[in-house]
């Protein structure tokens, strides 16, 4: 019996280059609104937290912008992939933690931007790790947050979660715009911006980057085959399983 740290170890680990090379996460309109964001408030002097870094695009689309910027994530392949990427990019603002969001090892306070990309839907406690990044961020300084968007609609909503389950077992949940700005808001952290747009999941890549057993690919294809018509139209599913859900970004900020 695994408890669910050591199923998101498994899952991430051995797939460093998958996703160091995977098209939905080094490209996306977020990388670019992140770098317009940041170079218009943070200032460049600043010190900054990437949590859950993955293989690191959001910290490399930083660093340029940012004194000192730390990738934190559970998995040390994760970590070790960005630290060979950061080293050859001439990255040296970038330093690599092993952690996760609901346990950060910093003192209260140490940074002006704290930020997470593609992650935060693995994440058991999510109260507590935003409470955590509250804690750690500077009074006065900005979280940037990204994630896969939970569906408003009860119905679309669990089909995507079961479906997002059976593909990779690390899958917590993807909490919906309004359930972030409750825990935001509860966090003490005011939304300055809020944006969403639709994210293509090209089905093979989709689930060859979780290796996902091939039993669990046919389950997946017959919900997806077999689903009602507004879920298969709410996650325009193509197909060849190839399917559309929506990324939000929250710009937020710790009262000064
Ligand atoms: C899809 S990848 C992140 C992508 C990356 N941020 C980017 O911009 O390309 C998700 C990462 O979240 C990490 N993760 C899972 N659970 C976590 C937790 N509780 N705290 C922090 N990171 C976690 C995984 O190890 C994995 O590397």
């Amino acid at each position: 019996m695994r408890t669910h740290e050591q199923t998101v170890q498994e899952q991430f680990d051995p797939q460093a280059e998958a996703y160091l090379t995977s098209a939905v996460h080094a490209a996306g309109p977020d990388l670019q609104l992140a770098k317009t964001l940041i170079s218009r408030t943070v200032p460049v002097a600043a010190q900054a937290l990437d949590i859950g870094c993955g293989a690191g695009h959001l910290s490399f689309a930083l660093a340029p912008l940012l004194a000192r910027m730390v990738a934190l994530d559970p998995s040390p392949s994760m970590l070790a992939a960005v630290s060979k990427t950061a080293a050859e990019r001439g990255l040296g603002q970038i330093e690599t933690q092993q952690g996760t969001g609901e346990s950060l090892p910093f003192a209260d306070s140490s940074f002006a931007l704290v930020c997470t990309r593609y992650s935060a839907h693995h994440w058991t406690r999510l109260e507590l790790a935003v409470r955590e990044i509250a804690r750690v961020l500077a009074p006065g300084g900005d979280a940037l947050i990204i994630d896969t968007l939970g569906h408003e609609d009860p119905l679309v909503d669990t089909f995507m979660q079961s479906i997002e389950l059976l593909r990779d077992p690390s899958h917590v949940r993807n909490r919906s715009r309004a359930e972030w700005r409750s825990l935001l808001q509860s966090a003490g952290l005011l939304e300055l911006e809020c944006a969403a747009w639709p994210t293509r999941l090209e089905f093979t890549p989709w689930v060859e980057r979780m290796r996902t057993p091939v039993d669990r690919v046919a389950v997946i294809r017959s919900l997806q085959d077999g689903g009602p018509k507004e879920v298969r139209q709410a996650l325009t599913i193509e197909p060849d399983g190839s399917f559309t859900i929506r990324t939000g970004l929250f710009w937020l900020r710790k009262a000064a």
